[in-house]
């Protein structure tokens, strides 16, 4: 029997609560599938930054290398500064485990989830790969002057060719993989010249790729188009900061970020998967949050692990929840509490 070795990292706010749902979700998984977990649990978040004035310690940070996966709940609060937690857990995850690329999947599992008029679940059916490493979040800030009329504050986007280059590399291969066979860059070539980059590299990845469709689209149009047509497209691959921005869009197409869930790969090694939420500390311990994008979550990292069918198995659960209204809503107003969700995916696994 395979052992898989996950670091559960629930974070702030309602972070732990569905975090234990998704956890639960996947023990069941597990022994419908006949595989073993071994969990390893980390305190890390607000509360223990607080006590310790830690954020990741370099020993747990070693010993998450050494893991199959990380499922992390949500980091953020409002004691401390915007992006002090986020940088310093997010951001060392992401960035010192080189986790390139964020995949984000689109997909609506019920019509009446999704608040465009008439749309149907073939209608969204699209995967956001981002980039994750570089961007903004990489770049250098400057702040001059500060607080006097002269201020200036720079923030520069840094892209490498080899970042580039391995995201469209990975984008192009998981574009074949799938049916429809069609790319869509999507960036601001005409305003961050830097973009030129991103449109050279994909260009000269596409030919040797010559089995898959590919278009290059500019964001503002891109959040044009998901609305008005988003069944034009399909896998689509963008810089960190558009995709951070479009799969906030792509998560209300969803039915909203309750649903929402998202990989953080660096393919063949140790993974974080968390729901795209934030910590929404006003909701905190109110178990009124659902816990679905968490549990969605679980189900990537099942696949990441190499448990597809398990995989599947969740994904289909949670479809089918949604689809026959058991689960009638996403938002903190479904009336059903957050354990009492994980409870029915876990019942509709056994089925
Ligand atoms: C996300 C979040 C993060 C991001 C924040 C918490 C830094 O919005 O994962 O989408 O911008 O990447
Ligand atoms: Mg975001």
């Amino acid at each position: 029997m395979n052992t898989y070795r996950v670091g559960v990292l629930g974070g702030d706010g309602i972070g732990p609560e569905v975090t234990a749902e998704a956890v639960k979700v996947l023990q069941a998984a597990a022994a419908r599938f006949g595989f073993g977990l071994e969990l390893v649990d980390y305190p890390f978040g607000a509360e223990h930054a607080l006590k310790t004035n830690e954020l990741i310690p370099d020993r747990a940070f070693e010993e998450m290398k050494t893991l199959d996966a990380i499922l992390l709940g949500a980091v953020g609060d409002p004691r401390f500064e915007p992006g002090h937690l986020e940088f310093g857990i997010v951001g060392r995850l992401r960035f010192g485990l080189d986790l390139y690329v964020n995949l984000r999947p689109i997909k609506l599992y019920a019509e009446h989830l999704c608040p465009l008029k008439g749309r149907r679940p073939e209608d969204l059916q699209m995967v956001v790969v981002r980039e994750n490493t570089e961007d903004a979040y990489r770049g250098q800030t400057r702040i001059d002057h500060k607080g006097t009329p002269e201020e200036t504050a720079v923030q520069e986007m840094f892209y490498t060719r080899r970042g580039t280059e391995r995201i469209i590399r990975y984008a192009f291969e998981l574009a074949r993989s799938r049916p429809r066979k069609t790319l869509t860059l999507v960036d601001k070539a005409n305003a961050v010249r830097a973009h030129d980059l991103y449109r050279r590299v994909f260009a000269d990845v596409a030919k040797e790729y010559p089995g898959v469709t590919t278009d290059a689209i500019y964001v503002d149009a891109c959040c044009m188009w998901m609305i008005k047509n988003p069944d034009r497209f399909d896998t689509v691959v963008t810089t960190n900061m558009f995709g951070d921005i479009i799969t906030d869009l792509g998560a209300v197409l969803q039915g909203g970020l309750g649903i929402a869930a998202g990989g953080n790969i660096h393919p063949g090694r140790v993974s974080v998967f968390e729901p795209i939420h934030g910590s929404a500390p006003k909701y905190r311990g109110q178990k009124k949050s659902n816990p679905l994008a968490a549990i969605l979550a679980g189900a990537m990292l099942l696949e990441h692990v190499g448990e597809p069918a398990a995989a599947r198995a969740v994904e289909d659960s949670v479809a089918g929840l949604l689809r026959s209204r058991r689960i009638p809503s996403i938002g903190t107003d479904s009336g059903i509490p957050t354990p009492a969700v994980g409870d029915a995916v876990v019942a509709e696994l056994a089925r």
